[in-house]
């Protein structure tokens, strides 16, 4: 059923894309910049500072709005974790994304409006948004001030130090990207995540009706997916 999703407002999906394109420019240029050899030409080392750099700044403001959103628009409901999303939420999930998937199953935490997140795809959000992003921008500022930071940390030069820990968690992060755009495609349909964050409204074909399988979900995963079949029936 098509219709607009108020769990995905503009100011969200406008901090998503925006997040997602600078993610990408640091991405490339920061690989471009850690793979640079002596002799790279002076002026396209100087480029690619220039632009990570500013992606840098640019990404740590919209991370401003992204908090302020979750603060004081409501969004940050979506991310507290309740009772019943560790356990038996995590395995009941992972389960579903190792075999369910493949068998048909039902999703056992259907996507609603009052949930936007599995249980598992809630942690991941909240270790990445909350733990793994401040550790990036904080180290990436950081880098910005190199003469500012102590010259020695735990016996070895501290710019190493701050080097090498931007450097990890901005492969780990990639490695996010990577699982996050591929779980982007287990929605309803391979597209339906993708047309919901970018135009906010669910795509048509999201009605499709699931594939036959074996049920994995526990009580409570029924008791939802009746509460969204009510919610169809009365659009
Ligand atoms: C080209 C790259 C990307 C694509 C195609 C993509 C795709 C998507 C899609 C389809 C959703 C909606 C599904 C959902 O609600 O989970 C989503 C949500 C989200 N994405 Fe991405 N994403 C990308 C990059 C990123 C990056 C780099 C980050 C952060 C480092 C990120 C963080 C998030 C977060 C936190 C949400 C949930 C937002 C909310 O509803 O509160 N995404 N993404």
């Amino acid at each position: 059923m098509k219709g607009t999703s108020s769990a995905y407002p503009l100011w969200l999906r406008l901090w998503h894309w925006t997040n997602a394109f600078l993610f990408v420019t640091l991405l490339i240029t920061g690989l471009t910049l850690h793979y640079a050899r002596p002799g790279t030409m002076p002026e396209g080392f100087r480029t690619d500072v220039l632009l990570h750099n500013t992606a840098g700044i640019l990404l740590t403001l919209f991370y401003g709005l992204f908090l302020y959103g979750n603060l004081r628009l409501g969004n940050g409901r979506y991310y507290k974790v309740l009772s019943g999303d560790i356990e038996p939420g995590l395995l009941r999930q992972t389960g579903y994304y190792l075999w369910g998937i493949f068998l048909g199953s039902p999703h056992p935490y259907p996507h609603s409006e009052e949930r936007k997140f599995n249980p598992l795809q809630k942690l991941f959000y909240l270790g990445v948004m909350y733990l793994l992003f401040p550790c990036v921008v904080i180290t990436g500022w950081a880098l910005l001030f190199p003469d500012r930071l102590p010259e020695q940390l735990l016996g070895v030069p501290g710019i190493g130090l701050w080097a090498l820990a931007h450097t990890y968690i901005g492969f780990l992060l990639s490695l996010f990207m990577v699982v996050h755009i591929y779980l982007g495609t287990t929605g309803p349909t391979l597209g339906a995540l993708f047309h919901l964050m970018w135009f906010g409204e669910t795509s048509h074909s999201q009605a499709a009706p699931p594939v036959p399988g074996p049920d994995l979900r526990g009580e409570s995963g029924k008791h939802d997916d009746l509460r969204v079949t009510a919610a169809k029936e009365q659009t």
